[in-house]
């Protein structure tokens, strides 16, 4: 079903607001709904008859309204982890504007900025963050950008390639901020730049800007009372480091005359020379992630799952029952701290860090589907543990 911000905007695109996302047999079963006390009170007993008592009725269409104040309730208090995790959606929308923008145009090289503005006075504070992407044309900011639960990836033949899926993502920023200012200019031949203002009420507003501006997408957000520590330099870029560092597309963090990189490329895309730099590194890194000094270190790789990282084995002897909670990057993006249920029951003497191309993460995603892909790539995943399993 799709819910859509109630559009106040300035100029004429095309909406496709009578479109249906999902097309079940709605019809009929709302008709069976309306029309139950009926069908009891009648006893009529053919959906022929059903049909006929309709046409006694006079009916209205209506859309289904969507309160944004309680969806954004529920994102924040029950899907989400943290307010934080808005510095993750803007990092991976910009990413996937990146990806899709690299389809169409091959060498394009993405860069994406994070800048905090200090507000003068008692003016809150400022995030704005910039991509080089594909950017949105104003159909498409009616379309995908406003439309919640509707997104551009799903709809996409290349959907494989991008993180997000759900349509939800940027509703993330109403956690922190009243109001979502986006500035964007689509790659497309002959688009001007357009600016949207979406807002916690459900409003959005749309216009055409007469500037010069370089395709791709800023994203402007100002720190509503209580939410100002997040937009904190040090803490923007301690985050958007957590989520992305593994990103291979640059990142920066920009704060006054300050530019940070937030790049650092996880050890199992990296070279050695040997293999005993290769085990050092590994073990320095799962110091770096779990404050732990590892007995050992294993590489994991799984073609199914497109899986990739290093199993560290714990240098005390730890219970059968322990669950271990691994580290788990999609897409070279962190997913989530407490991943489980991605080795065998008996692996749990080890914990990992591993990153997934395509397991098919849930809508908080914050963990996976539990599917076959998974089963299998669990085994895979158990089989490269099996050089150090043998004396258990
Ligand atoms: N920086 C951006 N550049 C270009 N398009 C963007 C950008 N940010 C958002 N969009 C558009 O807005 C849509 C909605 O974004 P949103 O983050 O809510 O959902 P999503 O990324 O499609 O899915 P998910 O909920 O899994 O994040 C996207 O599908 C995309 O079309
Ligand atoms: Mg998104």
């Amino acid at each position: 079903m799709t819910f859509y911000f109630n559009g106040v905007h300035d100029d004429n695109g095309p909406q496709n607001r009578d479109e249906p996302a999902i097309g079940l047999a709605r019809p009929f079963l709302v008709d069976t709904l309306i029309y139950r006390p009926i069908y009891q009170r009648s006893n009529f007993h053919s959906v022929h008859s059903l049909h006929s008592a309709r046409a006694c009725f006079m009916s209205d269409e209506h859309k289904f309204q969507v309160d944004l104040g309680g969806i954004i309730d529920l994102l924040s208090n029950h899907l989400y982890s943290g307010p934080e995790v808005f510095l993750r959606e803007l990092l991976q929308n910009a990413v996937d504007a990146i990806t899709a923008r690299g389809l169409i145009e091959s060498g394009h090289v993405g860069s994406v900025q994070f800048e905090t503005i200090q507000g003068k006075g008692r003016l809150p504070p400022t995030l704005v963050v910039e991509d080089n992407g594909i950017g949105l044309t104003s159909e498409e900011i009616h379309q995908f950008l406003s439309t919640i639960g509707r997104s551009s990836k799903r709809e996409s033949l290349d959907r494989d390639d991008f993180i997000g899926q759900f349509g939800i993502g940027l509703l993330s920023c109403f956690v922190v901020a009243d109001e979502i200012t986006l500035i964007t200019r689509s790659v497309k031949p002959g688009q001007p730049a357009v600016e949207w203002k979406g807002r916690a009420d459900g409003t959005y507003s749309l216009r055409t800007l007469d500037r010069d501006f370089s395709p791709g997408t800023q994203v402007y957000l100002q720190a509503k009372p209580g939410r100002e520590a997040m937009f904190d330099a040090d803490f923007v870029f301690e985050h958007v480091k957590k989520f992305g560092g593994h990103l291979p597309i640059a990142v920066d963090v920009v704060a006054g005359s300050s530019k940070r990189s937030i790049n650092e490329p996880p050890p199992w895309l990296r070279s050695f020379r040997s293999e005993e730099e290769r085990k050092a590194a590994y073990l320095d890194y799962g110091k770096q992630v779990f404050g732990t000094e590892f007995f050992d270190a294993i590489p994991l790789r799984s073609e199914i799952g497109g899986i990739d990282g290093i199993a560290f084995v714990l240098p005390q002897a730890a219970s059968l029952a322990a669950k271990q909670s691994h580290h788990v990057y999609l897409k070279q993006m962190l997913l989530s701290e407490k991943g489980e249920k991605l080795l065998p029951d008996w692996a749990f003497f080890v914990k990992c860090v591993i990153n997934t191309q395509d397991l098919r993460p849930t809508a908080s995603r914050e963990s996976f589907y539990d599917d076959h892909r998974l089963d299998n790539a669990r085994e895979n995943l158990g089989d490269c543990l099996e050089v150090i399993s043998k004396p258990f």
